[in-house]
C-alpha cells in the first residue's frame, strides 16, 4: 500500500481507502463487514469512512460493531463521521453548531470511538454563516472530540471563506475536502479547487472512483439483478443510467474498455489508477458490496506500470472532458 499525506497534514493516509455508503447496513451486516474491512486493514488500509445520512446511522452501527469486534488497535486506523443529513427535523439538519455538536456525539457512540479522526461537513448549508460551522468544528477539537475537519461538496469559494474566517478568529481551518472524482466527474478537483490546493495545503478524499460501478463495465449490458441500480431506495441513480446522458456514458466505458484491454488492464482497474494518479487526490475512497469486489479494487495497484502516458492520452481522447484550467498569461 501507498500511502499519502492528507493535505499539508501529518495524517498518512493509504492511497485506497474504503467506505461503506449504500453497501452497510443495506447490502451487508455486521458478518461481511467485518470480513470486508480485515481484508482491506490486512492489505493496508487505513482510512475507513462512514456519515451520519448513511442508512440513518446504521452503517455507523455497523462499522462500530465490525471494529471492535476485529479488535484493532486505535492507533492504527482512521475513521471519519460526516454531519448533515440527521433527521427530519429543522435541528437535525445542516450545519448549525447545535447540530454540528450533537451529530458527532452520536457518531462516536455509533462507531464506539472517543474521537472521530476525519469529521467531514457533507454539504454546504446556506442557511449557516460559515463562522458557526467553523467555530463548532474548531470547539470539537479543542474538546479532543475530532482530530481534522473538513468539507464535501464544497466550492472552492465556500473553503476559502472558511479558512479566512479561521483566520481573522484563530479558530481550526478545514484540512480536506470530499468530492466526486472519476472519469465522467471532473470540476470540482481539477478546475474549481485549483486557486486552494496550494493556498490552504487541501486534501482530498474523492469518493464513487467508479461512479457508482458504471466504470466496472458491469452495467454495459442492462442492469444486473444483484447490483447497486437495482436496489430499492436508489431508483435515482438507474433513472441517470437509463437517460440520454447515461446511454452515452455506456458508450464511452465500452471505448475505454476497448483501451484497457489493449494495455492489459481491466475498465476497472484503469479507471480507480487514474483516480490515483491525480497527485492531488490524497485518496480514493473503495466501495464494494463483497469481498470479491475489494480484492478486485486493490489488485490495480500491481498494475500500475501499465497507466502508461500513451494510455492516459488514449484516456482523455475518449473522455474528451478535461476541464479548461484557469487562465495565465
Ligand atoms: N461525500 C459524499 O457525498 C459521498 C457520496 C458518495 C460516496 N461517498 C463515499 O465514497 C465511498 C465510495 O463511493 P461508491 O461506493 O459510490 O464507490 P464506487 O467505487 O463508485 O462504487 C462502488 C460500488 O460499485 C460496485 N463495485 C465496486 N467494485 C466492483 C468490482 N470490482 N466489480 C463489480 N462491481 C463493483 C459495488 O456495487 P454493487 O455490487 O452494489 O453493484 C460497489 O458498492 C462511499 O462508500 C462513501 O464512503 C461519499
Amino acid at each position: 500500500m501507498e500511502y499519502r499525506r492528507l493535505g499539508k497534514s501529518g495524517l498518512q493516509v493509504s492511497a485506497f481507502s474504503f467506505g461503506s455508503w449504500v453497501t452497510f447496513a443495506k447490502q451487508v451486516d455486521v458478518g461481511p463487514a467485518k470480513e470486508i474491512m480485515a481484508a482491506a486493514y490486512d492489505a493496508g488500509v487505513n482510512f475507513f469512512d462512514n456519515a451520519e445520512g448513511y442508512e440513518q446511522g446504521g452503517s455507523e452501527l455497523v462499522m462500530g460493531q465490525a471494529i471492535a469486534e476485529l479488535g484493532w488497535s486505535r492507533d492504527s486506523y482512521i475513521v471519519s463521521s460526516k454531519v448533515f443529513w440527521g433527521g427530519a427535523k429543522p435541528t437535525q439538519r445542516g450545519l448549525s453548531a447545535k447540530h454540528v455538536t450533537e451529530a458527532c456525539h452520536a457518531a462516536l457512540k455509533r462507531l464506539r470511538v472517543d474521537h472521530l479522526d476525519l469529521y467531514f461537513c457533507h454539504r454546504p448549508d446556506v442557511d449557516t454563516p460559515i463562522e458557526e460551522t467553523v467555530r463548532a468544528m474548531h470547539n470539537l477539537i479543542v474538546q479532543g472530540k475530532v482530530l481534522y475537519w473538513g468539507t464535501s461538496e464544497w466550492s472552492g469559494q465556500q473553503i476559502t471563506e472558511a479558512h479566512l474566517v479561521a483566520r481573522a478568529n484563530g479558530l481550526t481551518p478545514p484540512t480536506m475536502e470530499q468530492p466526486q472524482y472519476n472519469l465522467f466527474e471532473r470540476h470540482k478537483v481539477e478546475a474549481d479547487y485549483l486557486p486552494v490546493y496550494d493556498t490552504f495545503g487541501l486534501g482530498t478524499t474523492i469518493w464513487s472512483p467508479l461512479a457508482s460501478g458504471l466504470l466496472t463495465g458491469k452495467y454495459n449490458d442492462g442492469v444486473p439483478q444483484d447490483s447497486r441500480m437495482n436496489l430499492p431506495g436508489y431508483e435515482w441513480l438507474r433513472e441517470m443510467l437509463e437517460s440520454d446522458a447515461g446511454r452515452a456514458k455506456l458508450a464511452k466505458i465500452k471505448a475505454l474498455a476497448a483501451l484497457a484491454d489493449a494495455a492489459g488492464l481491466s475498465v476497472t482497474h484503469m479507471a480507480l489508477l487514474w483516480c490515483l494518479a491525480n497527485p492531488r487526490v490524497s485518496t480514493v475512497i473503495l466501495g464494494a458490496s463483497r469481498l470479491s469486489q475489494l480484492t478486485d479494487n486493490l489488485a490495480a495497484l500491481e498494475q500500475k506500470a501499465k497507466l502508461t502516458p500513451e494510455v492516459m492520452a488514449g484516456i482523455e481522447a475518449i473522455m474528451a472532458n478535461k476541464p479548461a484550467g484557469p487562465q495565465r498569461f
